[in-house]
């Protein structure tokens, strides 16, 4: 394994991920940050790790971080590998607020599959809305795809639940090439990446999807 290999390893660039964009758009945490990973898959160990690497090297202690998919088995070898480090909700995130308490400094979302059925926009769609409503005023989202079928749906329904987008485009610190679509897209894990707040307007009941 070469030196380049260790520094590319996912929770290296997770941790550069935050580094760079955070910095970038000003966005600070305090100590002992709140996160939430939604649909976090069993790839929520990496993106913790990523998070307790930005956290100790700008002092801020350790995350209260929790990992929510719609079922045990999604998270199940996250769970096994971090055990209490992380607290884990099995829900479905259109019903967030019910399953958890807010608010949280950061929400990360890494390819949410919106492009993988009709209903994907408007599933995520409403999960963003539940997340904008867990969100910190001085929080920030964050999500990342695998390709522009997903990463273009999810800055619209982001648009649409009012969040303010505050960067939109490729990644700096993208994965592996694991596939190519059929039109002949690279599929590379965090290709792409949004950044976004919440918007000056509020989230509320009236924008409740059905
Ligand atoms: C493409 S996978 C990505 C998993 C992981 N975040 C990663 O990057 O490897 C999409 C994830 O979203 C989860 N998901 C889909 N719909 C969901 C819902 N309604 N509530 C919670 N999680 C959901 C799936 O179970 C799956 O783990």
């Amino acid at each position: 394994m070469t030196k380049t290999d260790l520094e590319n390893t996912p929770d290296r660039r997770w941790a550069n991920t935050l580094t760079e964009y955070l910095a970038r758009y000003n966005i600070t945490l305090g100590e002992n940050p709140r996160i939430l990973n939604i649909g976090c898959g069993k790839n929520v160990t990496w993106n913790f790790l990523g998070v307790l690497f930005y956290l100790a090297s700008h002092d801020l202690g350790f995350p209260d971080y929790v990992g929510v998919d719609v079922t045990e088995e999604a998270f199940g070898d996250g769970k096994r590998a971090l055990g209490d480090l992380v607290t884990f909700v099995p829900c479905d995130a259109r019903d967030l607020g019910n399953h958890v308490k807010g608010p949280f400094h950061l929400v990360i979302i890494e390819h949410p599959n919106l492009s993988t059925s009709p209903e994907g926009p408007r599933i995520w769609g409403k999960i963003f809305q539940e997340a904008g409503e867990l969100l910190d005023d001085n929080g920030v989202l964050i999500l990342t795809s695998f390709w522009l079928n997903d990463h273009i749906p999810a800055q619209i329904a982001l648009e649409r639940c009012h969040y303010r987008i505050l960067y939109s485009g490729r990644n700096q610190f993208p994965g592996r090439r694991f596939d190519t679509s059929s039109s002949g897209e690279p599929l590379v894990m965090e290709k792409y990446i949004l950044l976004a707040r919440k918007g000056t307007r509020r989230i509320g009941p009236q924008d409740r999807q059905q």
